[in-house]
């Protein structure tokens, strides 16, 4: 759905037999972002070799699938088009069914390939660079958005606040290795909460703050130094790193609360984040458990979709080839 070409096998309910991820990291790093024209034109050069590595490395052939699941929303609209084509032309040339999987749905569900006793009724926050969102997930079918982010992503605003402290992408682990060296209480930046007591999630407002702490009034320092700022950069990183922590820790375990939920699953590449970890295991009460999945089923990834494709086809979905692609999720 977005810069990664990634497929994989599932013997369902949720073994995974392989997971296999190409990345466009490299092809879009010169241009500060993604180019969405390079990523379709990448996915279509790699997603018959990435299938096939997934068939490969799984030990199977496209004869031995019972169903393919494709992600067709939201993301960009021309790398969820050369997705969606390619599972129509195995479904069609395979005469299997074909299920149409909703990419943050699939991010909610992940865990479950990891944790063989983690059933529903669970809460999921999913933070990634391009979505902040909480669900419960009471049953397999119903799957209920509890509150998203009105603006940046969690992770885009470590990247966005790694750019003003001059640091290399993806931000996040660069923000993280500095944190490490300061102090997370030298400065205390704005903590979004919504006034009507909703879980939504806002990062704008963090990020601006602390452009306009480096920046200062009227944004005249250019790369300001530790004389002019009073604290360090380190400090700068590790008190902005505790507030994007705080925000997500509070809405997650209110949503817990909320739910009445024994089980709590973090997803999304934020979830890398060890301050996050940390914060999470100290503060959750107890008969709350934490999970955070392994890396490779946090970030974007095919299991997550065959997994939330095998449950949407034990409740009987079928999509045929007219499945079409949603940027925004909505349609
Ligand atoms: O899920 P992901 O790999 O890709 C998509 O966004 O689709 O997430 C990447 C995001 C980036 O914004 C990155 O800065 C952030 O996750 N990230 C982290 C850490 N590792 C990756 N954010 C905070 N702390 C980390 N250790
Ligand atoms: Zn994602």
């Amino acid at each position: 759905s977005c810069d990664d070409t990634a497929a994989a096998v599932l013997e369902a309910p949720r073994r995974v037999l392989s997971n296999e991820v190409s990345s466009q990291y490299e092809l879009h790093r010169a241009f500060g972002g993604i180019v969405p024209e390079i990523a379709s034109r990448a996915h279509a050069e790699r997603v018959t070799l990435v299938v096939e590595k997934a068939l490969s490395i799984a030990g199977v052939t496209l004869d031995d699938l019972d169903a393919v699941a494709v992600t067709h929303k939201p993301g960009l609209v021309g790398s969820l088009v050369v997705g969606v084509a390619a599972a129509k032309a195995i479904a069609l040339a395979r005469g299997i069914p074909l299920v149409g999987v909703d990419h943050i749905e699939a991010h909610v569900v992940a865990a479950m390939a990891d944790a063989p006793d983690l059933e529903p009724p669970f809460v999921a926050l999913v933070a990634s660079g391009g979505h902040t969102s909480l669900y419960a997930v009471r049953s397999e079918g119903e799957l209920a958005c509890l509150g998203s982010t009105m603006d940046d992503a969690a992770g885009e605003c470590f990247d966005k606040v790694a750019v003003l402290l001059g640091l290399e992408q993806p931000g996040g682990p660069a923000i993280s290795r500095l944190a490490g060296v300061g102090d997370p209480e030298a400065v205390r930046f704005p903590r979004y909460r919504a006034k009507d007591g909703s879980l939504a999630f806002s990062f704008s407002g963090l990020k601006t703050a602390v452009l306009y702490f480096l920046k200062g009034p009227g944004g005249r320092r250019d790369a300001p130094d530790r004389a002019e700022l009073g604290v360090s950069r380190a400090d700068v990183a590790a008190s902005f790193q505790r507030a994007v922590v705080d925000v997500l820790v509070d809405r997650s375990l209110e949503a817990a609360a909320r739910e009445g939920a024994h089980d709590l699953v973090i997803g999304g590449g934020v979830a890398a984040n060890q301050e996050l970890r940390k914060t999470l295991a100290r503060r959750a009460p107890p008969g709350l458990r934490v999970h955070f999945p392994p890396p490779s089923l946090c970030v974007d990834n095919g299991a997550m979709v065959a997994l939330r494709g095998a449950q949407l086809l034990a409740q009987g979905r079928r999509d045929d080839l007219g499945l079409d692609v949603s940027p925004t999720g909505r349609a």
